[in-house]
């Protein structure tokens, strides 16, 4: 058995015991046809976690199958809404049971604090399942259309086999911000977790099994993206695809899909703004930004990176903000150590690529205003920590273009409203930004002229299921997440139609 820095629950050692851990396609659990396997590691200290099954396209293939012999032959697309819906709803309550579980996989992948899984990340994801489970119930799937001469109608059908595609920031919030309305619909999915976090997601399978979802409706397959991830995108018995990650990867999804003409929502990065005008409680605007870009450890896709700051009021700001940035770098430590209040970043890879914007962004000329850079932690040495930095200047400055996805913001002054919504609408990403004032009439005002999917007042990162969540141009295509039209997209319509018969 292995040791970890962390705590963990018998239910977690037994899971984790089956070294390596296997896929679960067609309701079985299984090992990739090559029996290869792969090594997740802790971030926080950076030594093993467990080895898990890598996928490749056979095991895809595989998932695709099973995936579609589930929609035809177990009755989960064409059972009532409601009987899916109480099958969803026992896997929420079983996901509930095991939160704590839930919980510590996803602190120990990633390295955030347990606090925040704890307190966030499960339960929003079980809150849409839950949510998509009753909306489900409450959508119309016939509807008469009037019209002269014809009895005509639309119905909505599921489509058939889904695949899915996340990354590792936010796995088990995405997995249930993303699927659930897609089985809710009466589909049947396939989902490939980033390699660098694939154990919640995993272990999700054991509450499903339980639950009852017949075998085939859920199928995982562990692996790397280039070839898990690509076969899944490029596979030809998918019916729609969904892919979160970097924009670079979304488009050689959004080709794949194209290919075979599946429709694919994609849901990229971000490279969000904050605009805050003189007349706010300076003090509180910039504790709120700072615990923004520090949640995750700055590995949020809509949180606030460029911070742009009426001029009056830019020293004050900057002052407490760097103040309090200080004070997160104290309590910079291990995911599982309950005082904690930054982790590390998810990998090697992924520290590299912020201290390689720091240093790019300081070539170009950024003025560091903290000073960023790899921080140590005692006892946790082989952990990918990083420092906050914040630094300012040039908005063509590629810390203040390019998504860094660690704790760094970019702080600019600007001197008039207009100026503030050219600064954020320059970026190509259009995710979500906020703006902070006590005029409500100019906050509205301004929110409402940022290009974005997403305009906050007075706050950042509100999710809520019933408001939807998508990105524009750079940021994504498809429609997007938690909104009550999601559903919709996973229920294709079809339109019934007969001469009328006065019979
Ligand atoms: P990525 O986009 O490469 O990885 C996301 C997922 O895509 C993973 O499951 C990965 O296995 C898969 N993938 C990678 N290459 C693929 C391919 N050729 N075909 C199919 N699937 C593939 O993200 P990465 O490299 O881990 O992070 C790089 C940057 O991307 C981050 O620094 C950040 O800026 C951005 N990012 C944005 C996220 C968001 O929430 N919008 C999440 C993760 C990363
Ligand atoms: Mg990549």
């Amino acid at each position: 058995m292995q040791t970890f820095s962390q705590k963990v629950n018998p239910e977690i050692e037994k899971f984790l015991e089956s070294d390596p851990v296997k896929m679960y396609i067609g309701g079985r659990w299984t090992a990739a046809d090559d029996g290869d396997t792969f090594q997740v590691l802790d971030p926080g200290t950076g030594k093993p976690i467990a080895r898990v099954a890598s996928g490749k396209a056979s095991d895809i293939d595989r998932a695709v199958k099973a995936a579609r012999t589930a929609f035809l032959k177990t009755g989960w697309s064409s059972i009532p809404a409601n009987d899916r819906a109480v099958i969803l709803h026992r896997l929420a309550d079983l996901m509930e049971g095991q939160q704590e579980t839930l919980a510590r996989l996803e602190s120990l992948d990633v390295g955030k604090p347990l606090a925040q899984a704890e307190g966030f990340d499960i339960p929003d994801a079980i809150r849409t399942l839950r949510y998509y489970a009753d909306l489900s119930v409450h959508t119309r799937r016939r509807e008469p259309i009037a019209i002269s001469g014809f009895e005509a109608s639309t119905i909505r059908v599921p489509y058939g086999v889904c695949g899915f595609i996340f990354p590792w920031n936010f796995p088990l919030l995405l997995l249930g911000w993303n699927i659930s309305p897609a089985l809710a619909a009466g589909n049947t999915v396939v989902v490939k977790p980033a390699e660098d976090t694939p154990h919640s997601t995993l272990y999700f399978c054991k509450l499903a099994e339980k639950a009852g979802i017949p075998p085939g409706v859920i199928n995982v397959v562990s692996g790397f993206g280039e070839t898990a991830g690509a076969a899944l995108a490029s596979h030809p018995g998918i019916q729609r695809m969904s892919f979160t990650g970097s924009p670079e990867v979304g488009r050689l999804i959004a080709e794949a899909c194209g290919k075979n003409l599946v429709p694919v929502k994609l849901e990229l990065g971000g490279k969000g703004a904050a605009v805050v005008f003189d007349d706010v409680d300076v003090d509180a605007a910039a504790k709120a930004l700072t615990a923004a870009i520090t949640l995750n450890s700055g590995q949020v896709c809509c949180t606030a990176t460029r911070w742009i700051i009426q001029d009056k009021i830019m020293p004050r700001f900057i002052e407490q903000a760097v103040q309090n940035l200080k004070d997160v770098e104290t309590g910079i430590g291990y995911g599982g150590d309950p005082k904690t209040k930054m982790g590390p970043v998810v990998s090697e890879k992924q520290r590299k690529r912020v201290l390689d914007y720091l240093n790019r962004g300081e070539k170009e000329g950024a003025k560091t205003l903290l000073e960023g850079g790899e921080a140590n932690v005692e006892d946790h040495e082989g952990g990918f920590y990083v420092k906050p930095a914040l630094l300012t200047g040039s908005i063509e400055n590629v810390c203040a273009r390019e998504e860094i996805f660690g704790p760094v913001a970019y702080v600019i002054p600007f001197e008039d409203e207009q100026q503030a919504i050219e600064m954020v609408n320059y970026s190509h990403y259009g995710l979500a930004n906020s703006v902070w004032s006590s005029d409500l009439n100019r906050a509205n005002r301004v929110a409402e002229s940022l290009v974005a999917g997403n305009s906050w007042i007075n706050t950042h990162n509100i999710f809520k299921q019933g408001i939807p969540y998508a990105g524009c141009n750079l940021s994504g295509i498809g429609g997007g997440v938690l909104g009550p039209e999601t559903l919709l997209d996973y229920l294709r319509p079809q339109s019934i139609v007969r001469p009328l018969s006065r019979a």
